[in-house]
């Protein structure tokens, strides 16, 4: 039986904290309506206490945006979690998502509360979110480096107090992919109610893992993936939606789980977020890279011409690509060629593709790659001795 994972999407939210990614109201709106459009299931909107265009943007969305749950960051303070309210009411599907530290790092340094402080503000800011809206999430922050035992209690107390989804974050990217599995594994089963909520996670991308963290959630029973498009976020970035999704679609039959994106609208959507944001995408990013489907070596160039399963795990179609890319360069051999400029509208003989693709390969041992105009002018040329 396939398990159906939910996507939270936090682009508008932890994405937005990628240094100059910033986003006006509109910006957001056209993103979101975008993200609704991709299927996500819900949508962190923003930190309506943040700043107006913050709540304006919260609000505008969950006004605005069919589909997709709206959801609003709060801190543990009733400050917090009222602005979130005034910004999301009205709205059909809401959610407040509250959070609190659960590492001693941080209760000591940072918040200066005792374990017992913390989890009794956790409860409270719990149940106050509850006498708002239905679905409430809690997030016990830098989860990956707490204490397990102080963790689960903490778990158990503010799902009793009514949180329907808590999310494990993995603030600092600091944990590995079998350990964070564990950790996942662990609460399903030290945590006596938890089976009351969705286990979510929230990973960081510090050392490159935060994909190959959740799907390691994913395979211990979490429900629920929070990522941003692109992967952009804090300093080194969120969990990348396209990567999670495409991973589960790709393996469906060994992680046994996927979920509802229209896959398709995923290159479209990466394109918009990365021009909004001003964030390049790298040209090897997994997915949405502009090599992604690109094919450099001769010996992949001919498989992939006789059957594309040869060298593609994915159909460039099933994430809104017309088609993938075959680079002309000096690995390319002579059937990528010959399709080549067929499709440029040349029919050459055997021996005309010969002296042709000579010239072509003298030619690419100087350039990095060959454009459509250098096989016009080698294929006129050579035409033109005929
Ligand atoms: O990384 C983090 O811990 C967060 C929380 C607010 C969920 O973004
Ligand atoms: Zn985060």
């Amino acid at each position: 039986m396939t398990r159906m994972i939910r996507i939270f999407d936090t682009t508008l939210r932890d994405g937005e904290q990628s240094p100059g990614a910033s986003m006006n109201v509109e910006e957001k709106i056209m993103v979101a309506k975008q993200l609704a459009r991709l299927g996500v299931d819900i949508i962190e909107a923003g930190f309506a206490y943040s700043s107006p265009g913050d709540f304006e943007a919260v609000h505008r969305i969950a006004q605005e945006v069919e589909g997709p749950t709206i959801c609003s960051l709060a801190r543990a303070r009733p400050e917090d979690i009222e602005r979130a309210w005034e910004a999301l009411k009205g709205a059909p599907k809401v959610r407040i998502h509250t959070f609190l530290s659960a590492s001693d790092i941080h209760l000591k340094h940072q918040f200066r509360m005792t374990r017992e402080e913390a989890k009794k503000r956790a409860v409270a800011m719990v149940q106050l979110a509850r006498s708002y809206v239905e679905d409430v999430e809690f997030s016990p922050m830098d989860a990956s480096r707490s204490d397990p035992s102080y963790l689960y209690e903490v778990i158990e107390a503010v799902i009793a107090a009514g949180a329907g989804t808590i999310n494990i974050p993995d603030t600092v990217g600091y944990a590995v992919p079998q350990e964070f599995g564990r950790l996942i594994r662990g609460i399903r089963e030290a945590v006596p109610n938890s089976s009351r909520a969705v286990i979510s996670v929230h990973c960081h991308n510090d050392l490159g893992l935060a994909v190959a963290n959740s799907l390691a959630a994913i395979v211990e029973g979490a429900g629920q993936v929070e990522c941003t498009v692109n992967g952009i976020g804090e300093r080194a970035g969120n969990t990348s939606l396209e990567e999670v999704v495409m991973g589960l679609r790709t393996r469906r039959d060994w992680y046994q789980a996927d979920t509802q994106i229209r896959t398709e609208e995923i290159s479209k959507t990466s394109r918009l977020v990365s021009k909004t944001t001003s964030m390049v995408v790298q040209p090897n990013k997994a997915i949405v890279g502009a090599n992604a489907f690109a094919h450099t070596s001769g010996i992949h160039q001919d498989g992939l011409l006789k059957d594309k399963t040869t060298y593609e795990i994915m159909r460039p179609e099933s994430v809104g690509l017309v088609e993938s890319k075959m680079v002309m360069g000096k690995l390319s051999g002579r059937h990528a060629f010959r399709q080549r400029i067929e499709e440029l509208g040349y029919k050459l003989t055997d021996e005309e593709v010969n002296h042709a693709f000579e010239r072509f390969k003298k030619l690419a041992d100087q350039k990095k790659e060959i454009y459509e105009e250098d096989l016009e002018v080698i294929v006129s040329e050579e035409l033109a001795k005929m």
